[in-house]
């Protein structure tokens, strides 16, 4: 049985699919902080499959220590997380407790049920400001910017050092790029509270009304057209990459090898905001009305991955492109339009 934490959220539930596509027996815990119950019925009518999702927190050991007494857990994999950059510098104290101490308490209830085997939600936020592009996952990590993607760095490290005292651990940190995108269906997919900080919820808001226009951040970049560049990939085959950690440390597992192993999850393409904006309109045949505004602070000219490791250790391949991802985040936004917001 694998433990999903935060398996209802954004990228936890297109990996459920993945899971239970596989044949894989889940759990899922998640407090409901950013996500809704009615997300557990739409993954049971993708799948054709059920399970087990316990509402709580990670924070609380009792819980935990519960689902490990009521279940086998042979590994887990951690989503569960506060994750809105801006945010976390009006709130750090919430976000050191959820992110770091959530995780400590998790860590800490795995120890005592003797399962050591986690997959762990990292981002490429821990590479920070490089000059070098495409990142590989040997580059220095620079200072985040931000509280969030400093959670994210102790998380890195915590399991480093848990790894370096008791090497039976099995770690993988995947290194997530900018996941958009949403599943075919159209059933689940990204759903923002209140204003989205990020672009692609930005655009599809934009382009169905409930946006004016969308404000491009910037266009004196270093960058082909001056416009910030990221690596973006589609979640299902983000989602698919958690699939292939779980294999890798499950072959690990049976050669006796314990390990702790980076990976980033990206395409290794990168493109600009308006590439973007602009492949959007063209592939939906919609509109999106835009104007190009002042930098957001704290933000990086360009950020993209070299995805060879991952590639070569644990087979991982794209097999979507960026007009697949465009026409898959406009599906599922016109299908919460369509729905009322209920779906
Ligand atoms: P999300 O907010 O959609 O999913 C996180 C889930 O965790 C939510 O369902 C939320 O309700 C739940 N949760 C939060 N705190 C919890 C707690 N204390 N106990 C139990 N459940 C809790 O986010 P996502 O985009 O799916 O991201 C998943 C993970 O990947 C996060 O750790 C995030 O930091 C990381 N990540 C995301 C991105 C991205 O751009 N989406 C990029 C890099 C890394
Ligand atoms: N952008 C705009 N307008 C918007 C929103 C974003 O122009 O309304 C631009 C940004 O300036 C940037 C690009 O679009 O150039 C992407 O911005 P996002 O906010 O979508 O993503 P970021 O790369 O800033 O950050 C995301 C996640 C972080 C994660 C990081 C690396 O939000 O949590 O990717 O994985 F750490």
């Amino acid at each position: 049985m694998i433990l999903v934490t935060g398996g209802l959220g954004y990228i936890g539930s297109h990996t459920l699919v993945e899971l239970l596509n596989a044949g894989y027996d889940v759990c899922v815990i998640d407090n409901l902080a950013n996500t809704t119950i009615d997300v557990k019925d739409k993954i049971k009518k993708i799948t054709g499959k059920d399970f087990k999702v316990y509402i709580g927190d990670i924070l609380d050991e009792k819980l935990e220590n519960q689902i490990f007494e009521e279940n086998k857990i042979d590994a887990v994999i951690h989503f569960a997380g506060l994750k809105a950059v801006g945010e976390s510098s009006v709130i750090p104290l919430e976000y050191y407790r959820n992110n770091v101490e959530g995780t400590l308490h998790l860590l800490e209830v795995m120890k005592k049920h003797d399962c050591k085997s986690i997959v762990f939600s990292s981002s490429a936020t821990v590479y920070g400001s490089q000059e070098v592009q495409p990142l590989k996952e040997d580059a220095p990590l620079m200072d985040a910017t931000n509280p969030y993607g400093r959670t994210k760095r102790f998380i890195e490290d915590i399991l480093k050092d848990l790894y370096k005292s008791d090497n039976s651990w099995h770690i993988i940190l995947l290194r997530y790029f900018n996941p958009i995108g949403a599943h075919e269906s159209g059933l689940i997919g990204e759903k923002p509270n209140g204003i989205p900080n990020n672009l692609m919820p930005y655009i599809t808001q934009t382009a169905i009304g409930a946006r004016e226009y969308l404000n491009v951040f910037g266009s004196d970049y270093k960058t082909h057209d001056g416009t910030g560049v990221r690596d973006y990939i589609h979640v299902c085959d983000l989602a698919h990459g958690h699939l292939l950690a779980l294999r890798k440390i499950e072959k690990d597992k049976e050669r006796n090898i314990a390990k702790l192993d980076i990976y980033n999850l990206g395409t290794g393409n990168g493109y600009s905001v308006l590439d973007i904006v602009n492949t959007f309109m063209k592939v939906n045949n919609i509109n999106v009305p835009y104007r190009i505004v002042d930098r957001r602070p704290g933000d990086i000219d360009c950020c993209y991955a070299d995805a060879t490791k991952a590639h070569n250790e644990l087979g991982f391949k794209c097999e979507k492109n960026l007009a697949d991802m465009c026409k898959d985040s406009w599906n599922f936004q016109k299908n919460i339009k369509d729905d009322g917001g209920q779906n």
